[in-house]
């Protein structure tokens, strides 16, 4: 038998989990981890870059975990852990960092944008963000990196540091990772302002939403979505960005291709639209909601899962950092 691929992929403990994050990152893994040997991270170091350990970023870390494990994903079948639980991801930023060149982070559309809201102190960190996502993904030896469209960018970076590394060291020291990425839900638009994408980050609450949002909130906030001029129900994300949001979160959620969800609306109002939507996102959160709760409620086995993740994803990462930094000429550890 052959050895399966691995995965590795993340979400950032800012803010709470939300419906994008859900459909267009862990709903995959859940599907994933059957063929695959998976790593999930609680990405809580880049957290830090915006949420600078304010907040609620340990009540954050903890929901996270919580929440990959009522999606779906098995502990028994995958390994998860908390980013900073492992030195070695900070140790690889910065020995990629030093092979990383300045006008390729500035290129980031990522950087870009969040820069400017960032004002007169724009952190290093966010600058050098997708260094350690890329450290992040090569200490593991991911093939397969399932992420939302916004990350496409990242990855490619990641790919490049990995290539470039290999080609120094006269080695293949990493595997190049290739995206996972979704046909549909990889960008899933806020409700309120259905030109960027539904973020944890978003000014107005009411355009996102929340895996933690009760069954009313949920409702309330998918029935006063922003719609588009015109009364035909069809999938065309440029002219009719708020219709085809919603009719790409009821394909994914029922798992039906978008035509046939397309099919059911033809003469059909906005206003039913939303509704089944909302009958849609109400129904598939609700189990995972109960079962976020209960989990949440005893830490003692969600700290023995973290446990036995951690110690797996040390050993996997530091056989790997330990052969960079050898090839690299750092003096070995003993
Ligand atoms: P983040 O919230 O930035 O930590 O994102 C975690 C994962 O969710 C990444 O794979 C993102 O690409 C994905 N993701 C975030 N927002 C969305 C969205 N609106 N639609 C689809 N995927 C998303
Ligand atoms: N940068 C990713 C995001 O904002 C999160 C992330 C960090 C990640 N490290 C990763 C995703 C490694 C996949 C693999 O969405």
């Amino acid at each position: 038998m052959t050895t399966p691929q691995t995965i590795l992929s993340g979400i950032q403990p800012t803010n709470q989990i939300t419906l994008g994050n859900y459909l267009g990152a862990l709903k995959n893994w859940v599907k994933l981890q059957q063929q695959y040997r998976c790593y999930f991270a609680v990405v809580d170091l880049h957290s830090l870059v915006t949420a600078r350990g304010g907040g609620e970023l340990a009540a954050n870390s903890w929901y996270a975990l919580a929440t990959y494990l009522a999606a779906g994903i098995n502990p028994a079948q995958a390994c998860l852990f908390v980013q900073s639980h492992i030195a070695a991801h900070c140790e690889l930023a910065w020995i990629l960092n030093c092979f990383t060149w300045m006008g390729e982070l500035g290129r980031m559309t990522q950087f870009k944008d969040k820069s400017v809201k960032e004002g007169a102190n724009i952190p290093a960190g966010l600058f050098n963000y997708p260094v350690l996502m890329a450290a992040d993904i090569l200490l593991y030896q991911a093939a397969l990196v399932p992420v939302g469209e916004d990350q496409r960018q990242h990855l490619e970076l990641t790919r490049t540091l990995a290539q470039r590394l290999n080609k120094h060291c006269g080695q293949p020291l990493f595997k190049v990772p290739a995206p996972y990425i979704a046909p549909v839900g990889a960008k899933i638009m806020d409700l309120r302002y259905p030109h960027i994408k539904m973020s944890k980050t978003a000014t107005h609450a009411d355009g996102v939403i929340f895996l933690s949002d009760d069954a009313d909130t949920i409702s309330r906030k998918i029935k006063r979505a922003t719609t588009d001029s015109g009364r035909d129900i069809s999938y065309d994300p440029d002219n009719k960005p708020g219709v085809s949001n919603l009719l790409v979160m009821q394909a994914v959620l029922l798992d039906l291709p978008l035509a046939e969800v397309c099919s059911r609306y033809q003469e059909q109002s906005y206003g039913k639209l939303k509704s089944d939507t909302a009958d849609v996102v109400v129904a598939a959160l609700r189990d995972i909601q109960g079962k976020i709760n209960t989990l949440l409620a005893d830490r003692t086995s969600l700290r023995r899962i973290l446990d036995t993740g951690s110690a797996q994803a040390q050993a996997t990462a530091q056989q790997t950092l330990n052969r960079v930094r050898d090839t690299l000429g750092l003096l070995p550890l003993t």
